[in-house]
């Protein structure tokens, strides 16, 4: 496990960003978001690149993103909750470190992105219905990709430290 990146995978609000940092904290790995890492590099915000240049310049962006990422080693990457559902970005990040789902119940995500304003997928009438489609859309790729997959209804520290344990048997 010594220097291998850590890439988290799961739907958007599923923790991956909050629990990344702890865990990034914990290992002595170094924290990459995705979704701040291409928003770096274009100068704008994922709202703005799908506005602008549409969902898939912004998949394409992503893909590069995993390619440079992939080259680095000893990273915490929270993925973009589509990110892993493109099978040529899970076998870039697969040959880079381990994968993990946090693997959050549709009704904690529906209640904490109920008010979001940066997801652009999620502006759209009838939110909590388009979430749940999308979610069991995606539920499987998630779990395919993952080399393991974390429960992750609990708080941050506790799905920090079940991950942690998990990772010491490895
Ligand atoms: C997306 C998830 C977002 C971001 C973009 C698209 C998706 O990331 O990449 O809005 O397709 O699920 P988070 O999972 O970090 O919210």
């Amino acid at each position: 496990m010594t220097n291998t990146n850590i890439i988290l995978c799961g739907f958007m609000g599923c923790g991956k960003t909050t629990v990344g940092r702890l865990l990034a904290e914990k290992t002595g790995r170094q924290f990459v978001d995705m979704d701040n890492y291409i928003e770096t590099r274009q100068q704008m915000t994922v709202s703005r690149i799908f506005e602008t240049f549409g969902e898939p310049h912004f998949r394409e962006l992503e893909t590069e993103a995993a390619e440079e990422l992939a080259k680095e080693s000893n990273l915490v990457i929270a993925a973009g909750g589509g990110t892993l559902t493109v099978p040529r970005n899970v076998e870039i990040l697969k040959a880079t470190g381990i994968i993990l789902m946090l693997d959050t119940p549709l009704s904690v995500i529906q209640k904490r992105l109920e008010s979001d304003t940066t997801r652009p997928l999620l502006q759209k009438p009838n939110r909590g219905a388009v979430m749940e489609e999308l979610y069991n859309k995606r539920l499987s790729a998630y779990k395919n990709a993952a080399d393991i997959v974390v429960p992750a209804d609990a708080s941050p520290q506790k799905i920090t430290a079940t991950i942690l344990e998990q990772l010491s048997t490895r």
